[in-house]
């Protein structure tokens, strides 16, 4: 028999809703197919697809980065405004496709405000220039009698976009990267981009490019930044084909939150920085299949997926303290929980727990105290590059607890990581009773490989209610799943 104790006053800190972000990039069907499919039957007047739109709300991302990932390093923002019959056309050589640049900066801003999100521009350092990003501040934010202010008015927007986040380039290490840069250079040309954005509009909030969280890049990148960022980026993808390693890779987010957060207070220490800065973990989710541009990165997700997703977001829950921004990579097509054709959309394995975990967890994070059975990884199982074999033995149920500011209303997300076998659980409470019902969201299935397709959704996310009173409440986690467990207390 498994445990879980919850003390309600035992407070982790606050979940910032920015976990549940989002992230769009031209790239592949996300945006010309996905986000904008101009012409199509299923899209509004705007060319903006209807269901991609109705779904994604049901992710209530409160913040969508974008343009890129890989594509912005090559990318000029100029080209994407005005006229759309008058925008180039443009070879692009971070996928190796062409850019019809009709989906630009207003098309972004008017499809976050459709959303409702915050949006989270990430500008050019690869070709791109000092006095570009700076531009782009101004003819988003800006409210002067100047070119760039005046060319936003000129293309239709009075009202300035004020666009709070900006990204200094995307993994400016990688030598996939267009201008690829030493973390010395990167340092040297982002303190320059950040200067004069800042000073273009001291409002922005900026997030400094960082690498897994774990290595030299990241401390050379943190020491550099820290007088001139809010917030250090990390970029994780995990997954194998091995069930376990899948479910258990999630937990190198919980090595790169550590280690990054010991770099950032000492740079705060070192350097007598009064600002806090976070973690923007910027670009997250499972990606091993479909690796190549020839795919399009058209990743398809199982059960095994869904609970590796679900166990991310417990780790950002975990690590609230740290952890501020999290963008899923990406939202539509391309390894997204959304998937389209010309005709339909289905929704993946993992757009369930994202979708629960949105809408069913809390502002307080408590400190859930699990004892349950362990599963030890071998090295060779562990996911190569982001090793975690080393972490374990790992509990086989992964826990967040959330609850309201009264602590009157708990949420549970509990992974059961094990594919055979099912937990029977008491969820234990300290100074606190259940007040009648439980409502238990599950996803789950009996097999790990199952995926989701056109017209075939084998899973899904089931709800029901069950009784519970007093201080403890018997719950059996089934194998392979995902639950999320809604309960009043007392
Ligand atoms: O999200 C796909 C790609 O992964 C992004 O373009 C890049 O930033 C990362 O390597």
């Amino acid at each position: 028999m498994a445990k879980i104790k919850i003390d309600p006053e035992r407070k982790v800190g606050e979940l910032d809703r920015r976990v549940f972000g989002g992230f769009i990039e031209h790239l592949g069907r996300c945006i010309y197919g996905g986000v904008f499919d101009e012409g199509s039957p299923l899209s509004d007047e705007r060319g903006f697809r209807r269901d991609v739109l109705e779904a994604a709300k049901g992710l209530r991302m409160p913040i969508l980065r974008w343009p890129g990932g890989n594509f912005v390093s090559g990318y000029h923002w100029t080209d994407g405004i005005g006229p759309r019959e008058e925008r180039p056309r443009k070879t692009e050589l971070a996928w190796f496709s062409e850019e019809s640049n009709r989906f630009g900066t207003h098309e972004f801003i008017e499809y976050c405000r459709t959303l409702d999100v915050e949006p989270y521009i990430c500008v050019n350092m690869g070709t791109g220039t000092m006095d570009e990003a700076q531009g782009w501040v101004e003819y988003c934010n800006g409210t002067g009698d100047t070119y760039w202010a005046n060319l936003r008015r000129a293309n239709g927007q009075e009202e300035p976009f004020n666009v709070k986040y900006w990204g200094l380039g995307n993994e400016m290490y990688g030598d996939w990267q267009i201008g690829a840069l030493s973390a010395e250079e990167y340092v040297k040309k982002a303190r320059e981009f950040a200067k004069v954005m800042r000073w273009t509009d001291p409002s922005i909030e900026l997030i400094g490019c960082g690498l897994s969280g774990v290595t030299d890049w990241d401390r050379v990148v943190v020491e550099g930044l820290a007088p001139f960022v809010d917030y250090h980026s990390v970029h994780i993808y995990t997954g194998s084909d091995d069930h376990w390693s899948n479910v258990l890779a999630p937990h190198a987010a919980d090595r790169a939150l550590r280690t990054v957060r010991s770099m950032i207070e000492r740079a705060r220490y070192e350097q007598g920085i009064e600002h806090p800065i976070h973690v923007a973990y910027d670009e997250w989710n499972v990606w091993f299949r479909a690796r190549t541009a020839e795919t399009k990165l058209e990743e398809r997700y199982n059960l095994s997926d869904a609970l590796a997703v679900a166990t991310y977001l417990n780790v950002f829950a975990r690590h609230c303290e740290t952890v501020k921004i999290a963008n899923l990579a990406q939202m539509v097509n391309v390894i997204a929980p959304i998937f389209t054709n010309k005709e339909d959309l289905f929704l993946q394995t993992i757009y369930h727990p994202l979708k629960l975990c949105a809408e069913h967890m809390q502002e307080v994070v408590l400190d859930a105290h699990v004892v349950c059975e362990k599963h030890d990884l071998t090295v060779e199982e562990s996911t190569w590059p982001h090793r975690v074999a080393d972490m374990g033995p790992f509990d086989v149920l992964d826990v967040s607890a959330t609850c309201d500011g009264s602590g009157r209303d708990l949420t549970l997300v509990v992974v059961n990581r094990d594919p055979d076998n099912s937990v029977q659980t008491t969820v234990q409470l300290t100074d606190a009773a259940f007040d009648g019902t439980v409502t238990v969201h599950e996803v789950t299935g009996d097999d790990p490989t199952a995926t989701n397709d056109f017209g075939k959704e084998r899973v899904d996310a089931s709800e029901r209610t069950v009784d519970a009173g007093g201080a403890d409440f018997e719950h059996t986690f089934p194998a392979c799943s995902v639950t999320v467990l809604r309960a009043g207390l007392r």
